[in-house]
């Protein structure tokens, strides 16, 4: 027989565990996106606005936070995997490991909002 002490205590375990989940994945994406942001500091940096303000170095590179303005930055995941090629010259052609897209990808999410 469950008595209504023991469903407490189930209830505030539950919420315990919900809440460790989500503060977990929440410092997981703070990681990516600061890891994405050193990424886009050291490659990209010297020819594109990285942050939140300030315009590019380069003026034909288009600031990263106005890349979500043109697409959904989520669809560059595999461009950056398989190079970037946009036809231009300009831009030097990079290859980015997986997870290195990832974060960069996490990072441009967060300049966004
Ligand atoms: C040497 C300068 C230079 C560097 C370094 C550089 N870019 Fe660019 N990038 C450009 C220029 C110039 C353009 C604009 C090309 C155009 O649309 O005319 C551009 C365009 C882009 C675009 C827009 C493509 C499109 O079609 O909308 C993306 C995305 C991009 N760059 C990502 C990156 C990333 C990620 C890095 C770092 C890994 C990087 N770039 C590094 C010069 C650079």
């Amino acid at each position: 027989m469950l008595r209504s002490s023991s469903v407490r205590i189930l209830a505030v375990l539950a919420l315990v565990f919900i809440e460790t989940l989500s503060v977990g994945s929440a410092a997981a994406w703070d990681r990516r996106v600061k890891r994405g942001e050193l990424i886009a500091l050291a490659n990209c940096a010297r020819c594109h606005a990285v942050a939140r303000f300030g315009s590019s170095p380069l003026r034909e590179a288009p600031p990263f936070r106005a890349l979500h303005e043109r697409y959904p930055v989520g669809d560059l995941a595999e461009a950056l995997v398989e190079g970037i090629t946009t036809g231009h010259p300009t831009m030097p052609e990079f290859r980015l490991e997986p997870d290195e897209a990832d974060a960069l990808i996490a990072y441009m999410k967060s300049l966004a909002n």
